[in-house]
């Protein structure tokens, strides 16, 4: 946790005896605004009638607006700045999915470190990030913003993201506040289809969704987002179980929540409060500081608390959670600037570096037959295919709000650049991912037929994910099927590049293509990052952080399951799909698709390869509230440097409770010469396996524990432990 001075909370409480109900209501309502702060809100900003704001305005209104606030309001207190600066400012990083396969705490850091740089010289104070919603549902299409299915992958990156926000301390230069969110359950959406409703036992909860917010509340997130399900048949926005007894009694949080975009006047609809007042009171009493958007609060309360109904105190509460941010993030004490540049300056040398690095380890090899990839530099031609190859909004991704295109390298102007544009003949074959007309095969198989090499840009559109574009079908949209097929016609080494938002289904491109990599919605520099990749100055080295589907029918399928009575075994794959006959008996499978995922969690190959030999466990048995160490040492055994993510899992073999087959328990990236040999060893303790018991108690059980040391989560060296009494 970061240090604060002491007399804040003197200086709140001070501000508190001084402001009136309708001041105080201001402080916890947050409004947004399209455009420009125009003269009657510059007004009610004298008035104290807003808090915060979202969305407003150019920086120099943002300045404007603060100086108001400042020295022309009543008490001086600040306005509070919030944006979606979700996967970066101006210098746009891949999509947090995408920065999630490069499983690089220390990278992501830096990310968000120069995004909370860029928006903070803009005049943002907050931002809406990180997301840590956990999800097992492709369908939903905000898996995008998500740091994928892992409770510890999500938990360990998204700390990482809140360090890299908010800096040393909030008030230091370049620190922006986090906003942890969607708290909680919102990636459980019923179908996949956004807002929807979600069902999750306390558990599951507990051992899943609410750990990576725990994990960033503990590396000093300032903010929560309540978020805009119904978990359990109470909504997010007014459940005081995840708000006031978890989020405030058991993690001690003393920053402020913030409702989701009219989350507190949804639960009109949701059918658990009659009107916006009701609905006001509900979400105040179970602990939502500020409300976004709608405006039940300043609409409702203050009649409530005169007439008794509610407690001046929770009102107090809640002005004193904001305060307290607004006096961490230093905003009464900082100096107003005197001038703001009228243009944003363009993404500096180093943010261009940070957004090549992350793009170029978010990327993931699944294929590569025949060692096609890299290509060598010495190549003559290339054809660029696809409707992916440039197209520079897509290839931001969603969430983007301050991005521009024209500071994008797509994949066709960075292999231009590298090989001369009279190497690369481009042909994009379909004008769009969702283009079902076959009016530009033509060309792109003619542009195969005279390269030597053909590189095929293929997925979806930025506007196929994010916030309510769910999808039902996985696979690649449009006619980019019948593309493959018709530019394999040629006969070329066919390198599929995929930008999604989102795993997609694609099993016959990939049985298609002679290599296969995939690359998220990359970013600003996604186009330089590929082509070191393909052009082999750098190994692929991502690794999936969500497990792939063969078909969206097998959803949900992710890596941490329980097993089952009856697991499915080797033999059930040797059973012909599509058909409905069984040989094999009543095991847990399908008969019409391999109940094995297209790619598990964890999965990426490398241009290199590496051996995990000698695992050792320092010793057979821990006593509770002990420690071991496994170690395993890896060796590169091919002919390039690069690195590897290696992984530790654990399985609880028998508890009061059933447990996941597999669980990630850490994970390193070490970079390896050819040749070279390294031990990778990992500490774990009896409270890394703990989980909660069938009465919600954490606990470690004694007992037998697998451990595996290995590339993904389905291979590995294993060994063995107990734990003691
Ligand atoms: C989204 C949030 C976002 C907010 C503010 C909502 O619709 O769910 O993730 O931060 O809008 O833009």
């Amino acid at each position: 946790m970061m240090a604060y001075p002491a007399n804040i909370e003197q200086r709140i409480n001070d501000l508190l005896s001084r402001m009136t109900l309708e001041e105080k209501l201001g402080q916890m309502s947050q409004h947004s605004v399209g455009g420009p702060i125009s003269a009657q809100l510059k007004d009610e900003i004298r008035k104290g009638r807003w808090g915060s704001f979202l969305n407003a305005g150019s920086p120099a209104d943002r300045v404007e607006a603060q100086r108001i606030a400042l020295k022309e309001s009543r008490l001086g207190i600040p306005l509070i700045f919030g944006r979606d600066v979700i996967h970066g400012y101006r210098t746009i990083f891949p999509i947090p999915l995408g920065q999630a396969a490069s499983w690089d705490p220390e990278l992501i850091r830096q990310a968000a470190r120069v995004a909370a740089r860029e928006a903070s010289a803009a005049g943002i104070h907050w931002t809406f990030a990180p997301m840590l919603d956990i999800t097992r549902d492709p369908r939903w299409g905000r898996i995008a913003e998500t740091l994928g299915e892992d409770p510890y992958l999500a938990s360990a990156l998204g700390a990482a993201m809140v360090r890299g926000f908010q800096g040393d301390s909030l008030d230091a230069p370049g620190s922006i506040a986090a906003c942890v969110k969607h708290y909680v359950g919102y990636g459980a959406a019923e179908g996949g289809r956004d807002y929807n409703t979600t069902w999750i036992p306390e558990r599951l909860l507990r051992d899943v969704y609410l750990q990576p917010f725990h994990a960033a509340i503990r590396a000093g997130a300032a903010t929560v987002m309540s978020a805009f399900n119904d978990l359990n048949g109470v909504p997010a926005s007014g459940n005081p179980f995840t708000l006031r007894q978890v989020l405030r009694n058991e993690w001690k949080f003393d920053g402020f929540v913030v409702s989701d975009w009219n989350s507190v006047i949804e639960m009109v609809p949701h059918g658990v409060a009659a009107g916006p007042r009701e609905a006001a009171l509900i979400a105040l009493r179970a602990g939502v500081d500020m409300e976004m958007v709608s405006r039940s609060y300043y609409e409702h309360l203050k009649q409530a608390v005169e007439s008794g109904e509610v407690d001046q105190k929770l009102i107090d509460d809640a002005v004193r959670n904001i305060l307290r941010v607004k006096f961490r993030l230093g905003l009464f004490d900082k100096p107003i600037p005197e001038k703001v540049a009228a243009e944003e300056a363009p993404p500096d040398a180093e943010a261009l570096a940070v957004a090549k690095k992350l793009a170029a380890e978010s990327v993931v090899l699944l294929k590569n037959a025949n060692r096609t990839l890299p290509l060598s530099k010495t190549i003559g031609r290339v054809a660029v295919i696809g409707p992916l190859a440039d197209s520079p909004v897509d290839q931001m991704g969603c969430w983007v709000m301050d991005g521009k295109a024209s500071d994008v390298r797509t994949p066709l102007a960075a292999f231009r650049d590298v090989l001369g544009a009279a190497r690369v003949a481009y042909a994009p074959g379909l004008k769009t991912s969702r283009d079902t007309s076959r009016a530009g095969f033509p060309a792109a198989l003619e542009a195969a037929r005279r390269a030597d090499a053909v590189l095929l840009f293929l997925g979806e559109e930025q506007i196929l994910s994010g916030e309510a574009h769910s999808r039902a079908f996985l696979d690649l949209p449009g006619a980019q099927e019948a593309l493959v097929e018709e530019v394999a016609k040629a006969g070329k080494p066919l390198i599929v590049v995929i930008m999604a938002g989102r795993p997609l289904t694609f099993e016959k491109v990939a049985a298609r293509a002679d290599a296969v990599l995939y690359a998220w919605h990359p970013g600003t520099m996604g186009g330089p990052a590929i082509a070191d990749l393909v052009l082999g100055v750098e190994s692929p080295s991502g690794k999936l952080p969500v497990t792939f589907p063969r078909t969206v029918g097998q959803i949900p399928i992710y890596y941490n399951h329980m097993n089952t009575g009856r697991p499915p075994s080797e033999k059930a794959l040797g059973i012909p799909t599509g058909t409905p006959v069984d040989p094999q008996g009543f095991d847990s499978k399908y008969l019409d698709v391999d109940f094995t995922p297209a790619y598990p969690f964890g999965y990426g190959l490398s241009y290199t390869t590496f051996e995990y030999t000698n695992l050792r466990v320092s010793s057979p048995s821990m006593p509770m509230g002990g420690k071991l160490t496994v170690s395993a040492d890896v060796a590169n055994t091919g002919t390039v440097e690069a690195d590897e993510i290696v992984q530790l899992y654990v399985r609880d073999l028998v508890g009061s409770v059933t447990r996941p087959v597999r669980e990630l328990k850490g994970f390193r990236r070490v970079r390896l010469k050819p040749g070279e040999k390294r031990t990778v060893e990992f500490e774990l303790t009896t409270a890394d396996l703990a989980f909660h018991n069938a009465e919600n108690k954490l606990v470690t059980e004694p007992g037998v524990f697998h451990v595996w040391i290995g590339p993904d989560s389905t291979r590995g060296l294993r060994g063995e432990f107990r734990v003691t009494e």
